[in-house]
């Protein structure tokens, strides 16, 4: 983490629990972290879409913000079962996940309509965030900085700013398989990643921040997130436990250099 880059650490909660469950999560979440005023990093929490509505009404009054895990490309229209940017506005969201690899595979989606969601969680005065991250083949033929590089042009729409979006670089190869790169692949991705952001949108864009998710735990959350171009986390399995969640919050702060 960098001066000037708040870190983010958000929770992806994928299609898991109930709204009782969810419920419950947020207000187990915001008693640990009243025992911890001063902890530097945003905190997100991006539930099923059928749960914002209970999460929201939970996380009001504490710091705990909350995102959807993805949104329709268009601001309303004949998409039948899909949920937009201005619907999740409505709820009561600030952050919007687009372009996450489960989308990409399960989904069929592309960098286009990855820009295009990005750009329509924008229109909506929300904050994509918004994944890239390479196969296991893709790292093994030496393609990951170019594969991130290309998600970047064409996955990022154009207008990007600091206060307008933010990256995950999720390695696909990472999420929910308990391996991790190194300290020193996460180093050199996150470092190319953010060169990539400034040739294209200019210097301002050294502002932007970029997460790293995949199986990211309290055990490995602290050397992750010291590492310079690291400013946050997206994290899946380990964010549907409170108590680890918070532990990776608190990994996010200066005391987490101190011992933790
Ligand atoms: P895991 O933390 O479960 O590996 O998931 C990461 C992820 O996909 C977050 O979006």
């Amino acid at each position: 983490m960098q001066p000037g880059r708040r870190p983010l650490i958000a929770g992806n909660w994928k299609m898991n629990g109930l709204k009782a469950d969810s419920s419950a999560r947020v207000r187990n979440l915001a008693t640990l972290l009243r025992g911890a005023a001063g902890l530097p990093a945003e905190i997100v929490v991006c539930p099923p879409a059928t749960q914002i509505a209970a999460v929201v009404e939970a996380a009001a009054g504490t710091p705990i913000l909350v995102g959807g895990q993805d949104c329709h490309g268009q601001p309303k229209g004949a998409h039948t079962g899909d949920v937009s940017a201005p619907m999740l506005a409505d709820l009561g969201c600030r952050y919007v996940i687009v372009g996450h690899s489960e989308r990409r595979a399960n989904h069929g989606e592309g960098d286009a309509l990855v820009a295009a969601k990005a750009a329509a969680v924008r229109a909506a005065g929300l904050v994509p965030i918004i994944c890239i991250g390479e196969t296991a083949a893709e790292r093994n033929a030496g393609q990951a900085v170019a594969v991130a590089g290309r998600q970047i042009d064409a996955s990022v729409p154009a207008g990007t700013t600091p206060a307008n979006t933010v990256i995950a670089y999720e390695p696909v190869w990472a999420i929910g398989t308990g391996r991790t790169p190194t300290i020193e692949e996460i180093a050199e991705m996150h470092a190319a990643i953010r060169a990539r952001l400034v040739g294209r949108f200019g210097a301002p864009a050294a502002g932007v921040r970029v997460l790293y998710g995949g199986s990211m735990k309290p055990e490995n959350a602290g050397p992750i997130l010291q590492v310079a171009d690291v400013d946050g986390g997206l994290i899946g399995g380990a964010s549907l436990e409170a108590a680890d969640f918070f532990a990776i919050c608190r990994a996010s702060g200066p005391e987490a250099s101190a011992g933790d």
